[in-house]
């Protein structure tokens, strides 16, 4: 079967089938769950903007059997970590049901000896979290779990309360803030996450807490953990969140060693979505690494897992 599958390039009169087979897998799969966005099940505009781009850069190929189009991929390239990488988003690919796994390993064939050939060792493809037959096909590819983006309902219940204090953070904290967001950055580094983030300045968290949805935790006059929520702006086609949804994000949520795990992580969290409720947010959205020992349990609790992005090396002495 494999062999009779053809690769071409993808063209544009391809568009509307990808499109649909892109929502049937949708359908399938990011549907289960009133916190998945709805936004993607109805409006393909978004998409067939990104489609059209990545044939007119010859960064879209199609899978054929017979003639009909069963599957395509499309990819994006930068630096990641200092590392050439490529990524390939949930919008960027999809395959018919039938012919899946002979699909997808015809594709993946076909673009990762382009990508080798051209030293690009690093490839990062995000699927349905929920698709388990595509997870063990990328797996045996040597694919392995990276991120996970959850969604929230803001209208969820998180009953529970702690001893701490819960304040919106003013621009008077900022100092306090830069310190657990510099203790949060040596978190993020350490063992067995190894995540490197960039430097927040004092300046770039007076914007954030001026844009609003700050809390910090204190107790007495001690700051111990702080959690930040924005609201969107505008559809975000990679992670599949929607415009004017709460997005957990830039400094997110950071807690000291010695006051996890006693409830005020979960009290960080109700705030942000009363905070979100007040707002007349309905979904909230998270990312986070599922390396991350802390957050892959937590956030799990309350937010449902909707895609999954996983990454494989290839061995980088292969073009010696
Ligand atoms: C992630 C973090 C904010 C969670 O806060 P916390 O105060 O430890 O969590 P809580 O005590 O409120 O726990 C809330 C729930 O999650 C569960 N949970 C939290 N951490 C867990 C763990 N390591 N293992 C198992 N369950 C865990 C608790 O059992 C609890 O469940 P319940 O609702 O049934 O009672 C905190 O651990 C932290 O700051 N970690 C380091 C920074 C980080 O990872 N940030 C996230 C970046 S994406």
């Amino acid at each position: 079967m494999i062999n009779k599958i053809i690769i071409t390039d993808m063209q544009q009169s391809d568009i509307s089938q990808a499109l649909r087979m892109w929502q049937d897998q949708y359908e399938l799969y990011c549907t289960g769950d009133k916190a998945y966005p709805d936004y993607w099940r109805k409006s393909t505009k978004e998409m067939e903007e990104f489609l059209k781009k990545k044939i007119e850069s010859k960064t879209a190929v199609a899978a054929r059997l017979d003639n009909v189009l069963i599957g395509y991929m499309t990819f994006d390239e930068f630096p990641f970590n200092g590392e050439k990488s490529v990524f390939c988003p949930a919008v960027a690919h999809a395959a018919v049901e039938q012919y899946k796994e002979e699909a997808y390993l015809s594709l993946y064939k076909s673009v990762s000896q382009d990508w080798a050939n051209r030293n690009i060792f690093n490839h990062m493809w995000t699927i349905n979290y929920n698709d388990f037959r595509l997870r063990s096909i990328l797996y045996d590819l040597g694919f392995g779990s990276y991120v996970i983006d959850a969604f929230a309902c803001a209208s969820d219940i998180i009953s529970g309360c702690c001893e701490y204090q819960i304040r919106k953070a003013g621009l008077q904290d900022i100092d306090t803030l830069f310190h657990l967001v510099e203790k949060s950055r040596e978190y993020y580094r350490s063992a067995p996450l190894f995540l490197k983030r960039d430097q927040y300045s004092k300046k770039d968290l007076s914007e954030i807490v001026q844009n609003g949805g700050v809390f910090i935790a204190w107790e007495g006059s001690n700051a111990i953990g702080f959690i930040n929520v924005s609201i969107s702006q505008r559809h975000n086609i990679i992670e599949l969140s929607v415009s004017n949804g709460g997005l957990i994000d830039e400094i997110g949520v950071y807690i000291k060693p010695e006051y996890r795990g006693k409830g005020l992580g979960k009290e960080l969290l109700k705030n942000v979505f009363d905070y979100c409720s007040s707002n007349g947010i309905k979904g909230i959205h998270v990312d986070f690494e599922t390396a991350n020992l802390f957050a892959n349990k937590f956030w799990r609790k309350y937010f449902k897992p909707m895609l999954l992005s996983v990454r494989r090396t290839v061995n980088k002495n292969i073009n010696d």
